[in-house]
């Protein structure tokens, strides 16, 4: 009998998820003992009755690597530990579901669970993990804040599409002599506006790790703009960032908007518009970087199961595909580190943090 994985992915979707899909098909394919199967919408599929799963042999996955999002559906919802149950009135209970799910897993076969996710749904990983699951991770995220590896697929297609909107932002700023703020994701990690900012050429890139005084933001503004009111400004803000002694969260449109409505208070000189590039990061197509990386961690991923190297998480460190334990990637957090070379280097072309 063919040995089953199951393959669950979780959280929000980020482009390359079908690409690393494909590649653990493909990589199982080489072999002649493996069947790959899907779970629909994260872990709803192993845990509905019907099960919602389905078959992901070569010629289903074939050529979707291009495509953004994930053919197996996703949510940010629907955690085993805390599942929301549909009442007798008509109201949903959070119970934790984990034990009905493990016992799903061994009546319909499966030896293993791949589980694509990021921070939080490796929660999900470590709990199951230490139930006796047989589970392998892999890292996705748009934030790339999730530690223990260099990069999380999904990171660089969002940061090119941000610096993309950089680069429009600048003409028409430019064209009106307008300050302009992008608001980024990100989370609670400063990796996407801090490469927006470089790449695309903002003067102003607010980040959770650094909180910023809007005096140092306004300075820097004012030295944009000459005695006639010609010139320009670009603002990247990262959806976490928030002002010294002020606490941040993340809700997305909050931080851009004080920002602006601050600018308004002391009547900035220059007109002031706002553009908030939410999920048009996290859809289409991946970059070949992102294709390549999901591919990778999809292949170790798989050779991880079959060396029963269950616990852990593919990762890429270093220039060298890796693993580390699953307990060792959620007790950490991949902030910007302040010692990091790309503030020493926007810092060195000028670009203000507000500090
Ligand atoms: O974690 C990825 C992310 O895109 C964050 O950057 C953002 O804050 C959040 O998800 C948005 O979640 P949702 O899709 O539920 O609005």
């Amino acid at each position: 009998m063919k040995k089953r994985i199951l393959i669950v992915n979780s959280g929000g979707d980020c482009p390359g998820m079908n690409a690393v899909i494909r590649a653990i098909v493909k990589r199982a394919s080489q072999e002649s003992n493996w069947e790959i199967i899907g779970s629909i919408n994260g872990f709803d599929g192993i845990l509905s009755e019907p099960l919602e799963i389905v078959p992901l042999t070569e010629e289903r996955v074939e050529g979707i690597h291009i495509q953004g999002g994930t053919i197996l559906r996703t949510n940010n919802k629907r955690n085993p530990f805390c599942y929301p149950i549909k009442q007798a009135d008509g109201s949903e209970k959070n119970e934790d579901v984990s034990d009905k799910l493990i016992y799903n897993l061994k009546v319909f076969g499966f030896d293993a669970v791949i589980h694509i996710g990021g921070n939080e749904s490796h929660k999900i990983s470590l709990k199951l993990s230490e139930k006796g699951v047989n589970i392998v991770g892999i890292p996705k995220t748009i934030n790339n804040d999730l530690a223990s590896t260099d990069y999380s697929f999904g990171f660089q297609t969002a940061a090119q599409i941000a610096t993309e909107a950089v680069d429009k932002l600048t003409t028409t700023a430019n064209s009106h002599n307008r300050v302009i703020i992008l608001e980024v994701m990100g989370r609670d990690a400063g990796w996407i506006a801090l490469s927006a900012s470089i790449a695309g050429g903002a003067e102003v890139c607010l980040i959770p790790e650094i909180p910023f005084s809007m005096d140092k933001v306004i300075k820097k503004l004012k030295s944009r703009y000459n005695s006639d009111g010609r010139g320009f400004a670009n603002i990247v803000v990262a959806e976490g960032a928030h002002f010294k002694d002020e606490k941040g969260g993340v809700i997305s449109g909050n931080i851009s908007h004080e920002i602006t409505k601050r600018l308004k208070e002391i009547n900035f000189e220059a007109d002031i518009r706002e553009t908030i590039l939410g999920h048009l990061q996290r859809g289409g197509t991946p970059i070949a970087f992102d294709r390549i990386l999901a591919t990778e961690l999809g292949v170790k991923a798989f050779e991880l199961v079959e060396e029963k190297k269950y616990g852990t998480m593919a990762i890429h460190k270093n220039g060298e595909l890796a693993y580390v334990g699953i307990q060792d990637v959620i007790n950490q957090y991949n902030k910007v580190d302040l010692s990091h070379n790309l503030i020493h280097t926007a810092k060195g072309i000028g670009i203000s943090f507000g500090d």
